[in-house]
């Protein structure tokens, strides 16, 4: 950890029942988490009313997809006006389900991303390579060129001050693909390598203080087990978690290991 507040998301995907995300919601309530850690989760669409009605703490919702653009005739998608209005804060886009499984490219990630920050959403701006990708030494150029699109877009999206501005409101979440949902976690060496390049990417493509202050966080098997070490390396900004954020207690114990 090293730069900005500590950022611990939980993507809860496509999981859940009202029954379900009631006793999550109701062992989050009661968790103590340490205060100087962003702590946002990102229930399924259907849900973020009764999540958002019933955390008592100061837990942040994130909705886990947005439109690309104001709502009207699209069946089945959700504006991110729509999203601002029943009170989420963050959105996540980019995720490696979406590119890979639903097939969304960088362009349309980078729009979605433009979009939402123009409504003055957060956006969680996920990247990261396939484990083919990886041997192939492609992960930085992979990388690079998820990070490029979202970066075009704003550029193309708002005047120069407005796209550095929107970084403000970014958090970039380095997600291997290999690493998502297998229980094989990037080692720390492996995840801090990464958000080093990102920093450094940031660094060179867009400004230095964009790059000193954005927070990147890793995401990829974060367990109870091993977010502490990942948590000592100093380009690990926090988290993005996926199956331990099912589990209140363990979540908590994820958000409280940068202590
Ligand atoms: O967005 C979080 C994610 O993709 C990681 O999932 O289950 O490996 O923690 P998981």
């Amino acid at each position: 950890a090293g730069t900005g507040k500590f950022f611990v998301g939980g993507n809860w995907k496509c999981n859940g029942t009202k029954d379900s995300i009631k006793q999550l919601v109701s062992d989050l309530n009661s968790a103590t988490l340490e205060p100087d850690v962003d702590v946002v989760v990102g229930p399924p669409f259907v849900y973020i009313d009764q999540v958002k009605n019933s955390l008592t703490n100061r837990i942040e919702i994130a909705a886990q997809n947005s439109w690309i653009g104001k709502g009207g005739a699209f069946t089945g998608e959700i504006s991110a006006e729509q999203l601002k209005d029943i009170g989420c804060k963050w959105v996540i886009l980019g995720h490696s389900e979406r590119r890979h499984v639903i097939g969304e490219d960088d362009q349309f990630i980078g729009k979605k991303a433009a979009y939402a920050l123009g409504q003055d959403l957060g956006v969680i701006a996920c990247i990261g390579e396939l484990l083919e990708e990886r041997e192939a030494g492609k992960t930085f150029d992979v990388c690079f060129k998820q990070l490029k699109a979202y970066a075009g877009m704003l550029s193309s999206t708002f005047n120069l001050i407005d796209a550095v501005s929107s970084w403000d409101n970014i958090v970039i979440a380095y997600e291997p693909v290999w690493a998502i949902g297998t229980g094989k976690v990037a080692t720390p060496e492996q995840a801090q390598e990464v958000h080093v390049a990102v920093r450094d990417w940031l660094a060179k493509n867009v400004s230095s203080e964009v790059a000193s202050k954005t927070r990147i966080i890793y995401g990829g098997s974060v367990n109870a087990g091993n977010s502490a070490d990942l948590a000592k390396k100093d380009d690990i900004d926090g988290f993005l978690v996926g199956g331990a954020s099912l589990k209140g207690s363990e979540f908590a114990t994820i958000i409280n290991s940068v202590t």
